[in-house]
């Protein structure tokens, strides 16, 4: 578990780990990309970020997530997993699971969404941004997106491994 203070003065503990606390989980995050661009959404106060929000009654996390990125950026996603967790030690503490995801599709309808709708980036570019939300630039969402430079450097070096093994067998 990996612990720091967030912008707000408050205590944040994150697992890669599943059930690591004992509190519900009532929040959740998307990390979704196509390829090299990751989709975030612009909240109209807070910034850019990447989408997410409350989990409503009845719904289970993945539902929460799917209907959060759709509202909030009109994206249909496929391969939603669970990455990670983090409890934010407010006065009320919460928990919010941390999804990846690949986006398959994005309907254009901005009037329907409850942000100013899908913000397209490199991760070099969000590095770069000057216009991020509060939370996506503490010290845990660094720790996520170093593990998802990570896994995708590991998934790219396991295809060209089976590509130069299929040219080699062929
Ligand atoms: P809905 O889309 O309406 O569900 O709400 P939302 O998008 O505002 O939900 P979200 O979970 O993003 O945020 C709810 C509240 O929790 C907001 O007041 C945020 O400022 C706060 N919040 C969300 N994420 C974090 C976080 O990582 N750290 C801290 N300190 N507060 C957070």
């Amino acid at each position: 578990m990996f612990s720091f203070v967030d912008q707000h003065g408050l205590k944040v503990t994150l697992s890669f780990e599943p059930n690591a606390f004992l509190i519900p989980t009532t929040h959740v995050l998307v990390l979704a990309n196509r390829q090299n661009q990751w989709l975030l959404t612009k909240h109209p106060q807070r910034g850019i970020e990447f989408p997410g929000g409350k989990v409503e009654s009845g719904e289970t996390l993945e539902q929460a997530a799917k209907r959060e990125v759709f509202e909030e950026t009109g994206a249909q996603l496929s391969n939603l997993i669970w990455f990670a967790e983090y409890m934010v030690h407010e006065r009320k503490p919460f928990c919010k699971a941390v999804f990846r995801a690949t986006v398959d599709s994005i309907e254009n309808n901005s009037e329907r969404f409850e942000t100013e709708g899908p913000v397209w980036m490199t991760l070099q570019e969000f590095f770069k941004s000057t216009n991020l939300s509060f939370h996506m630039t503490d010290d845990g969402m660094r720790k996520m997106l170093e593990q998802v430079m990570l896994d995708e450097s590991r998934r790219n070096n396991c295809t060209q491994t089976s590509v130069s093994k299929s040219k080699s067998t062929s």
